[in-house]
């Protein structure tokens, strides 16, 4: 990725952040706002918010708390932005991210012609040290199920290969350098920091690794601090390009 949208997406990072807040506070923000003051000729991140909650609506059925909703939109700008050939998520859920992440490769698709290798892995069991991510919540058959259904309805679903896997068990499994990772799979700080580490190792120089729920960089006292820990103890072998309210941006050196 060239310094230019590098800094595009420092530049969001910085602006739509707004200090730590953790999920729960932050469920009535308006990302709308936040993504109006970033407005450039280049990029129109609301447009990314409105396709987020047009799949929410027609295909999901369950509704995101606006934070989530604008990681969902920077993850889809940044895969606009850098256009990569190899790309995996941790943790799909119901297919939030993986649909932005899928419909944002398809637009790549069909302005390069160049198919993208897009990876979605979850053993659909639950997400410790999440927020409120129990296993009750989001294991089992149904929610595999699920996930699968609302791709399809999307048409989206040739965009994306989901597997059902633990991603400690999956990354054996990874042959081609990974180009940019979602991690928002389970997120106590052991495992978030194996999964950057692990994958990270698969990764070619300049991947893009997005972390989800990284909400500060050195304050590591509140409730669910894995991910941004991560973050902030990332190593010299990552820039760190950014974090705002939701996702934590690093870029593999
Ligand atoms: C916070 S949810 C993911 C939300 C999803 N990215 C979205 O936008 O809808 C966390 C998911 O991670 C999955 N998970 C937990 N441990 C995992 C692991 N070791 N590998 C991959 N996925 C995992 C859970 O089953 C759960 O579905």
């Amino acid at each position: 990725m060239d310094d230019t949208r590098i800094e595009l997406l420092r530049r969001v990072c910085k602006e739509s952040h707004t200090g730590f807040a953790p999920c729960g506070a932050v469920q009535t923000r308006n990302p709308k706002e936040a993504f109006a003051r970033i407005a450039t000729d280049l990029i129109d991140l609301n447009a990314y918010i409105d396709r987020q909650i047009a799949f929410e609506r027609n295909h999901c059925g369950h509704i995101l708390c606006g934070d989530t909703r604008s990681s969902c939109a920077i993850i889809g700008l940044a895969l606009r932005l850098f256009k990569p050939s190899v790309v995996y998520e941790i943790g799909r859920y119901r297919g939030w991210s993986t649909s932005q992440m899928a419909f944002a490769l398809k637009e790549n698709f069909e302005e390069t012609g160049d198919k993208t290798k897009f990876i979605s892995i979850d053993p659909h069991h639950g997400a410790p040290g999440g927020p409120g991510w129990k296993g009750d919540q989001c294991g089992g058959d149904n929610e595999w199920n699920i996930s699968r259904s609302n791709l399809i309805r999307a048409g989206i679903d040739d965009f994306v290969t989901p597997v059902k896997a633990f991603s400690g068990e999956y990354v054996s499994e990874v042959e081609d350098a990974i180009d940019f990772i979602f991690v928002d799979g389970d997120h106590t700080y052991e495992a978030a920091k194996a999964d950057v580490a692990l994958y990270g190792e698969k990764m070619a120089p300049g991947g893009i690794c997005v972390l989800h729920d990284v909400w500060a960089e050195k304050d590591y006292s509140f409730e669910n601090y894995g991910p941004s820990k991560v973050y902030g103890e990332a190593g010299p072998e990552w820039e760190k390009v950014g974090f705002t309210w939701d996702v934590g941006i690093l870029r593999r050196k």
